[in-house]
């Protein structure tokens, strides 16, 4: 454990030495709020909190509905710090390099699907306020701030995005928000760099009694019986990446903060 403990801690200072830039500025209140509890060797029974987020990223540990208390404070600085940020870029720097492979058709049908919440946009600020444990999940006030449209893009999300655009890739958004949320979303998505795309696709608003995973997956079945080919699909969620049409290939962008099946 102390060696991997070095490991992390070599990790962080390589990172914080590169720049990052500074339009992603989300307040690090968790700090304040909870000053330096659990680290990543914390103890969920018999499970370190750094192996618990390891679980939950390969979709070994589902289904579960809050972050174990333990791991409430290690969620959130990895979050908040920098960890959270390389991973992203580590997973957007390989979705670059695999997108450039590509030989596009130039026919204009070639897409990339982008999920929303934690993926182009963060809601960071949100749970920074709300805490990462304990279900700090309040569909009232978690609208709330939805209807604000003032959730910073997750940076790494848009420079993939840029250049995905600048290969000639359109963008398609699935998201499991609802229609009645269009027109914030779509002002959201603006104001936080995300300028044009191909569709936004929303969930009826009532929709219900369906997992993420199907209804990703039949959006996903119209747009290919529509000629599109999904090149590519990122999302932080495994129901954005599962199921059927899911995509040549998928990339899976960190979230240890809650479970969407
Ligand atoms: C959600 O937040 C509102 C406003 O603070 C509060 O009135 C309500 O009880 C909360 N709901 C739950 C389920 O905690
Ligand atoms: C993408 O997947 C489709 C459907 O499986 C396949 O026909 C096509 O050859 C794949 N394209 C690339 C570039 O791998
Ligand atoms: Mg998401």
């Amino acid at each position: 454990m102390a060696s991997l403990l070095l490991l992390l801690f070599l990790a962080a200072i390589t990172v914080t030495s590169q720049s990052y830039g500074s339009e992603f500025s989300i307040p690090r209140q968790i700090h304040l709020l909870r000053p330096q509890s659990g680290a990543a060797g914390s103890h969920v029974p018999g499970v370190t909190c750094l192996s618990w987020r390891l679980g939950v990223e390969t979709n070994n540990i589902i289904g579960w509905k809050t972050v174990p208390a333990e791991c409430e404070g290690y969620v959130g600085h990895y979050m908040l710090g920098q960890q959270y940020r390389a991973d992203s870029k580590a997973i957007t720097d390989e979705a670059f390099l695999y997108a450039q492979s590509l030989k596009p058709d130039g026919d204009g049908k070639d897409i990339w699907v982008f999920d929303i919440d934690e993926t182009a946009l963060s809601n960071l600020p949100y749970y920074a306020e709300h805490g990462f444990g304990a279900d700090p999940y309040n569909a009232t006030l978690f609208n709330k701030w939805v209807l604000e449209g003032k959730a910073p893009a997750l940076p790494e999300s848009l420079n993939l995005y840029r250049k995905l655009q600048s290969l000639g890739i359109k963008i398609v958004f699935i998201t499991g928000r609802t229609e009645d949320q269009r027109t914030v979303t779509t002002n959201n998505l603006k104001k936080a760099g995300y300028r044009s795309w191909l569709k936004l696709v929303l969930k009826a608003s009532s929709y219900s009694g369906k997992t993420a995973a199907f209804y990703k997956s039949s959006e996903r079945a119209k747009l290919v019986s529509s000629g599109y080919r999904i090149v590519g699909n990122i999302g932080d969620q495994w129901s954005d990446l599962l199921g059927t049409n899911t995509g040549n290939r998928t990339f899976k962008l960190p979230d240890p903060m809650y479970y969407i099946s």
